[in-house]
């Protein structure tokens, strides 16, 4: 950096003080070359606004020369080469000339050329070349238009590393031509360098950034508004046209403003960035610093297979049905070998989809498209055809239109949310995997939950802007009822061997858990369901199809159900992992989460909590959020468990009081355990005690400290006012590095939020969220938690008293204990 920093300056100076010396100004200096003159060393042209010159010029440290326009206030930034190729190294003497033909020609003084235009395309009877005020320097007739039509020859077709306001980038078909830019090898040298900024207009346009024949960056396919991966900003200093017809493709921008100049220029590194000049200024700004949203941007970033997040812990993941190609490396955060099928494809017509929403498709390695297939066609096809790994509208105007489809493997995907144009992709899976995902529903929308608000500019070059926000919730717009698969109750008895005892996994106030196995060999988890539901059978099933619709990455996804008789049974999916209880409170165990892990937990919950609350459609309280109901998947994320089922048992009022209280002490809020009422702030309470356990390792119902009587939120609480919060910490953890600690800390006081004694303090889930994941939020000051209250030795507090209670009270408490 200070070496660029150096060198930057150098060349500015060189520029500076090499400037007297070739650039000595011409007196009446002119903007037109004709066939009797020629521009020799020292002279220049200058537009008639008196914004760009045309010149020969000596780049940073090196003594070659080339013929150059740069800006006439700020010559150091030098915007088009002729001869970028081909400089003149020797003896001084050269000249610029036009021939009669219309031809442009470099010569040295030894009448060698050095460099030509090669106009040859009209016949030009009076040709002059101009250098215009817009920076292009063109040779055209001198009674022709100005219209660009007319130009014999353009030096706006042939960029080198700069493309100007009004210039076109990208393809002109008829003519076969494109204009894209290449890097300078160095600031002293502009001959073509590593990097190109082309479109690629194979099926459909994206532009692409390459090193060599290396992709470094994609901007995503055109889908008829905006590149997929990309938002066009109209801005108040510029604004973003982009053609796509028969005849052209290209992306150009126009200023808004008269008092800025702008350009995008594409650095030695490869980074193409907008820059803006003041009026009165001297000194060139980048107008979008952050303009690459990295690592996301970054081609290819996570593998093959996998997408990328931004403004998450994890940044990379892999797609729905595929897992890690080298877990050991991929867990290390090495992901470049990404992800690969868990099962593979086989063509049986039961394949199905699955569906993501908002995301930057795929590059067009190996695709297909028909711009005149609707998405039913679409979906068709790639089933049929054996190699289609993945559809998509090609077009998302209106409903969508037009069909793409992927053979082989999905590279670079990232989340890319844009209100109104979002890009959904449907991936081909197996059969069994379609089912475990709770199959059938292809269609549903997999509604991505990410509370992150990205907001990230781009210019690149397309002098656009990416305001990507990753919206929450994204809600869907194909709606198809989807079918419970029921199973028998015949099927489930056999996989659970007859609901053997040594099948149990677990019991809840809901009934029995077991764990079986099917006959295709999918482990389930079977939960019996005593049948005090008050609900009749049409009802239940209702109830349970709408749950079924749930799906979130963090919910143990219900696979279907069995009602036979008395019987009613849910099978979910089987989390070999057990719950989280089962970790955070063994001492051993826990060691297994590091803090990242513990973390990654809280944000898991806090997700699919905030699905439940805000972004299914039912709108759910779970009434039950504790550690046993957390389960842990083999990556140890964490799926809620248990979600609705307060729904299947009837509530007498529904929303403000409920007479059957379920729920499990320590977790309850202090409206919800005295009064029965239940709002998602309930939940939230339970959260944030689920938080503080996470932290402290330590169980709040059982929680004993030698100095005082209180539980855990209270201890919290005291640590809190004393500054000593971080004492709440685990002693296992140990060190913690200091971004860490103010990690924790900041756990602790989104924890203590949650707990606050009144529903109304405490914050929304979605709000927990924003607070946990911005490191710059500034957070409310939390009061002192509901609960705090000192035990005595002989009453245990409120819970005690209620849990003796028991049936007998109108105040139920169904105690749940971890499966
Ligand atoms: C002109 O260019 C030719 C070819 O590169 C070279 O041989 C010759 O020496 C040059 N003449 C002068 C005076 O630089
Ligand atoms: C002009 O034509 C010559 C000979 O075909 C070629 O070497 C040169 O690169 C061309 N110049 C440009 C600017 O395309
Ligand atoms: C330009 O002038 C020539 C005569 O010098 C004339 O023949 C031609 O039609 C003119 N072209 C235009 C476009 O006016
Ligand atoms: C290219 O631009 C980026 C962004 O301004 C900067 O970080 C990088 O150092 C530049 N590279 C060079 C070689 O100037
Ligand atoms: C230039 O700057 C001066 C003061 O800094 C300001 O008064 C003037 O309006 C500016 N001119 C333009 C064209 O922006
Ligand atoms: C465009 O991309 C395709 C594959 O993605 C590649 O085969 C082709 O060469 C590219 N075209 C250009 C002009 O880079
Ligand atoms: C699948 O589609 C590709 C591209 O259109 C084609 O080359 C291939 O032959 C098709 N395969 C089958 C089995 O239809
Ligand atoms: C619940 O099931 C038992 C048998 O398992 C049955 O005796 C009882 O009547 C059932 N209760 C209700 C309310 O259906
Ligand atoms: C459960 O977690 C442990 C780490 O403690 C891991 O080694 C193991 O593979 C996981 N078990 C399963 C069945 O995924
Ligand atoms: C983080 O919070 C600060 C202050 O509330 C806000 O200005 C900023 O935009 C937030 N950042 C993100 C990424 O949401």
């Amino acid at each position: 950096m200070v070496m660029e920093t150096y060198f930057l300056l150098l060349t500015i100076l060189q520029a500076l003080v090499s400037l007297p010396v070739f650039l000595k100004p011409c007196k009446a200096a002119s903007d037109t070359l004709t066939p009797t003159q020629s521009l020799t060393e020292g002279k220049t042209l200058v537009s008639s606004g008196k914004t760009f010159e045309l010149g020969f010029f000596s780049p940073g440290k090196s003594n070659n020369r080339y013929i150059g326009i740069w800006y006439k206030r700020s010559p150091e930034v030098v915007v088009w080469v002729a001869n970028r190729n081909n400089p003149l190294t020797d003896s001084y003497g050269a000249s610029l000339s036009l021939n009669t033909n219309g031809n442009l020609v470099l010569l040295n003084r030894t009448s060698t050329i050095i460099w030509s235009s090669n106009t040859s395309i009209m016949v030009l009877h009076n040709p002059v070349a101009q250098l215009l005020d817009s920076g292009n320097f063109v040779v055209r007739d001198k009674n022709s238009s100005m219209n660009p039509e007319m130009f014999a020859w353009q030096s706006f077709d042939y960029p080198t590393d700069t493309l100007l306001e009004g210039q076109k980038f990208g393809w002109d078909l008829n003519k076969g031509l494109e204009r894209y830019l290449t890097s300078w090898k160095s600031p002293d040298d502009p001959s073509t360098g590593d990097f190109t900024y082309r479109m690629n207009e194979t099926g459909i346009p994206q532009f692409i950034i390459s090193r060599g024949q290396t992709r470094v960056f994609r901007t995503g396919t055109w889908n008829g508004i905006r590149f997929s991966g990309f938002a066009t900003l109209t801005d108040t200093i510029f604004r973003s046209i982009i053609v796509i017809n028969d005849r052209e493709k290209y992306f150009m921008f126009v200023p808004n403003t008269r008092s800025t100049t702008t350009r995008l220029t594409m650095n030695y590194s490869g980074l193409a960035l907008p820059y803006m000049l003041k009026n009165n200024n001297t000194e060139w700004n980048v107008i979008y610093s952050d303009a690459y949203d990295l690592p996301c941007d970054g081609y290819e970033f996570c593998g093959a297979n996998a997408i990328c997040k931004t403004n998450t812990m994890t940044v990379c993941e892999c797609l729905q049905g595929f897992t890690p190609k080298f877990q050991q490396e991929w867990e290390a955060q090495n992901w470049k070998n990404g992800c690969v099928r868990k099962i593979d494809l086989d063509c049986n017509s039961e394949e199905g989809f699955v569906q993501i929403e908002g995301v930057k498709l795929p590059d067009l390695l190996e695709f297909w498209l028909d711009k005149y297939m609707n998405i039913q066609e679409c979906k068709k096809a790639c089933l049929k055809n054996c190699s289609c790994t993945a559809y998509a509208n090609s077009d998302v105007r209106g409903k969508g239109s037009g069909c793409l489809m992927w053979f082989g493997d999905l590279i670079d995907v990232r989340y890319f949310n844009v209100e109104g144009s979002e890009d959904t992709i449907h991936i081909r899976l197996a059969a069994s995997e379609i089912k475990s995902i709770m199959g059938k529903n292809a269609k549903k929308n997999v509604r991505t939950i990410l509370v992150a608000i990205s907001a990230v500019c781009f210019f690149c070059l397309l002098l656009c802007c990416i305001i990507a926000k990753i919206r929450t919730g994204l809600s869907g717009t194909e709606k198809e009822d989807i079918e419970l698969p029921l199973f028998h109750l015949a099927t489930v008895a056999s996989a659970t061997n007859n609901f053997s005892p040594e099948y149990r996994i677990g019991a809840g106030g809901f009934g029995h858990v077991y764990k079986g196995k099917l006959s295709t060999g999918q482990e389930i988890a079977v939960k019996r369901l005593s049948n005090d539901s008050g609900q009749g059978l049409k009802e239940f099933k209702n109830e349970i199809e709408l749950i079924a619709k749930l799906q979130h990455r963090n919910l143990v996804a219900l696979l279907g159900c069995c009602i036979q008789g008395e019987e009613k049974m849910l099978i979910y999916e089987y989390m070999p992992n057990k719950s989280l209880d089962h970790f955070i409170f063994d001492n051993e165990r826990r060691t297994i989460l590091c803090w990242e892990k513990q973390f990654n937990i809280i944000m898991g919950i806090a997700r699919g909590l905030l699905y439940l609350h805000r972004d299914s459609k039912l709108q759910i309280i779970h009434r039950d959020l504790k550690a046993g109901n957390v389960l842990l998947d083999h990556n140890f994320k964490p799926k809620i468990s248990d979600f609705g089922l307060a729904r299947i048992f009837k509530e007498d009022e529904k929303e403000a009081r409920t007479k059957r209280i379920v729920g499990t002490y320590g977790y309850m809020s202090p409206e919800y355990a005295v009064d029965g009422k239940l709002s998602v702030k309930s939940d939230v309470f339970s959260f944030g005690v689920l938080l503080l356990e996470i932290v402290s390792g330590k169980k709040n119902s059982k929680f004993i400290h030698p100095d005082h009587h209180h539980r855990l939120l209270g201890h919290a609480w005291l640590l809190w006012n004393e500054e000593r919060a971080l004492d709440l910490v685990d002693e296992s953890m140990n060190v913690l590095s200091s971004c860490i600690e103010c990690q924790v800390l900041r756990c602790i006081q989104v924890g203590l939020l949650c707990v606050q004694k009144f529903a109304k303090d405490r914050p929304t889930m979605s709000s927990v969220i924003f607070m946990l994941e911005n490191e710059t939020a500034i957070l409310p000051q939390p009061k002192q938690p509901g609960f705090f209250i000192e035990r005595t030795s002989n009453d245990d507090g409120l819970a005690s008293r209620n849990e003796e209670c028991g049936s007998q009270n109108a105040v139920t408490i169904t105690l749940l204990h971890g499966r």
